[in-house]
């Protein structure tokens, strides 16, 4: 019989030319969640510097960074607060648009989800320009929390967004890069 030969976690991202305008290269993540042994290496991989660190809440961005923040989150044994685009969150928040790769959005927190202090992870899948991430980084910030540190899948490191979060202050890892 055949081994099985296992892929690395950089072969389980698919890459969609000109997804979704012409010219940008899609780094689509759904390949890594459906195949258990990658989601599992990954969420390790992301938890491990983390481990013991006195994080008390992991922020998910919407809508890939819920998949990912929410294993992570129960890896660490944390809380999970969702950072949501426009109009979607029941309760009070507090909003920010941002710049995009490609186009513009507006993201919001409910203004009661961290506690004084809290020291918070924030996760999402990918990093370009960091827009998205700066933006909740900013909302966490302006409801009190402790950003301590951000995590990704992947880094596109020439659009140059985990450095724009270095500046800020906060620990930024990534586990794969694209050009
Ligand atoms: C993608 C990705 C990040 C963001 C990164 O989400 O999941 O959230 O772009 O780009 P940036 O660093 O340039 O801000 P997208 O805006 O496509 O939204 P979606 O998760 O709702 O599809
Ligand atoms: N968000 C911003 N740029 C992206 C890309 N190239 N692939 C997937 N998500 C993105």
């Amino acid at each position: 019989m055949e081994a099985r030969r296992h892929i690395s976690l950089k072969e389980s991202i698919r890459s969609i030319p000109d997804y979704p305008k012409p010219g940008i290269v899609f780094r689509d993540i759904t390949t890594l969640l459906s195949d258990p042994r990658s989601f599992r290496r990954a969420v390790d991989a992301l938890v491990h510097p983390y481990a013991g660190g006195g994080i008390k809440q992991v922020a998910g961005i919407e809508a890939r960074g819920f998949i990912l923040g929410g294993a992570i989150a129960h890896q660490l044994s944390c809380g999970f607060v969702p950072i949501r685009k426009r109009g979607k969150l029941p309760h009070k928040t507090v909003s920010m648009a941002y710049a995009l790769e490609y186009g513009t959005d507006e993201i919001e927190i409910h203004v009661d989800a961290v506690g004084p202090g809290d020291r918070v992870l924030l996760v999402d899948d990918l990093i370009a320009t960091g827009g998205t991430a700066t933006a909740a980084i900013n909302l966490l910030r302006k409801i009190g929390a402790e950003v301590v540190a951000a995590c990704f899948v992947i880094d596109l490191p020439e659009i140059g967004g985990a450095q724009r979060l270095r500046d800020m202050g906060v620990d930024v890892r990534t586990l794969m890069e694209f050009e």
